[in-house]
């Protein structure tokens, strides 16, 4: 099958239960924090791009996942068949992945994810690629199945998309496989051992696009020696949970559909501000039609201006 007919968008990674907590901040090393509020939401990075692209409407989604055989599974399970995700799930001995978040009152949070089941993802376990278009891949599964489904997919000739997350080094083959990856500042610096500005540090790297996701600032992007700016769209934010994931999700959505990369940076940057505003992962991310809205509402959510955006990424 020619590359254009291909349609699906195949996301494989992790899924977890997330165990959310609302605190006054998140708690130091050693320190006890009095919390309020506690809730259960379906997360997971991989679970949550994969919803961030069947919200972004259009696009054939699939996801291969490993789960428990307990009722955490079956929470996430519903919330991705009710995105419009087609499952291909690995069943495993270990319990359903879960995550402990703090969330503090001004939106941040500190995670930390037993990955359970997603450990028992396995390289051998792609299904058919004949009608994908693009994988997207993050890092709560084993590097090793990260890595063999990468290099399926290169061979393939689906495009791979990778969410250097949670940062990592990453195996030389890995990264020669990858055609976009995405990484917040963080993530950046691990891969390229570099302490530049965002364009050095972006120069460093030999993968045909990088995109730098840097919080409510917005995006910055490197194609072919090029650079693409896009800042972010301001917004009351009570909960950043899943805005990094939802950006990968909905820029590889727009990708699929055939925008061209300022576009698709544009749709991303608005519907991870979106995410931002409701608490939860899979339960903050916005549909198309939210994300157009905001996109026509210039003067309420005006982004903050580029050339500012330029000189904090290196650029002016
Ligand atoms: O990126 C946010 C996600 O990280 C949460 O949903 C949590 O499950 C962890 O995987």
């Amino acid at each position: 099958m020619s590359a254009s007919a291909r349609s699906t968008l195949l996301v494989a990674g992790s899924a977890n239960l997330d165990f959310v907590v609302r605190a006054s901040h998140v708690p130091a090393p050693g320190e006890t924090v009095l919390g309020r509020e506690f809730a259960t939401f379906p997360g997971g990075k991989g679970a949550n791009q994969a919803v961030a692209c069947a919200r972004a409407g259009g696009v054939d989604t699939r996801m291969l996942l490993a789960l428990g055989d307990d009722p955490f599974a079956s929470t996430i399970e519903n919330s991705l068949t009710d995105a419009g995700v087609t499952l291909q799930v690995v069943r495993s001995a270990q319990p359903t992945g879960t995550a402990f978040i703090c969330l503090s009152d001004d939106a941040e949070n500190a995670i930390t994810v037993a990955p359970g089941a997603n450990g028992a993802l396995r390289g051998d376990e792609l299904s058919s690629l004949q009608d994908v278009s693009h994988l997207l891949l993050q890092l709560e599964t084993p590097i090793e199945a990260v890595t063999a489904f990468a290099l399926s997919a290169r061979e393939a000739g689906v495009r791979v998309v990778l969410n250097a997350a949670p940062a990592r080094a990453l195996p030389t083959e890995l990264l020669r496989s990858v055609d976009v990856l995405i990484v917040n500042e963080g993530e950046l610096a691990a891969i390229t051992g570099h302490h530049g500005s965002v364009a050095e540090c972006l120069e460093q790297l030999d993968v045909p696009c990088v995109v730098v996701t840097l919080g409510a600032r917005g995006c910055c992007a490197r194609q072919d020696a090029q650079f693409f700016l896009q800042s972010g769209f301001k917004v009351q934010a009570v909960d950043t949970t899943a805005a990094g994931d939802t950006f990968c999700g909905a820029l590889v959505a727009a990708l699929n559909l055939g925008d061209a990369l300022p576009a698709a940076l544009r749709y991303a940057c608005a519907a991870s501000a979106l995410a931002c505003t409701r608490l939860g992962a899979q339960s903050s991310i916005p549909q198309r039609i939210e994300v157009e809205t905001m996109l026509r509402s210039n003067d309420r959510h005006a982004p903050i201006a580029n050339r500012a955006l330029a000189a904090y990424c290196g650029l002016v």
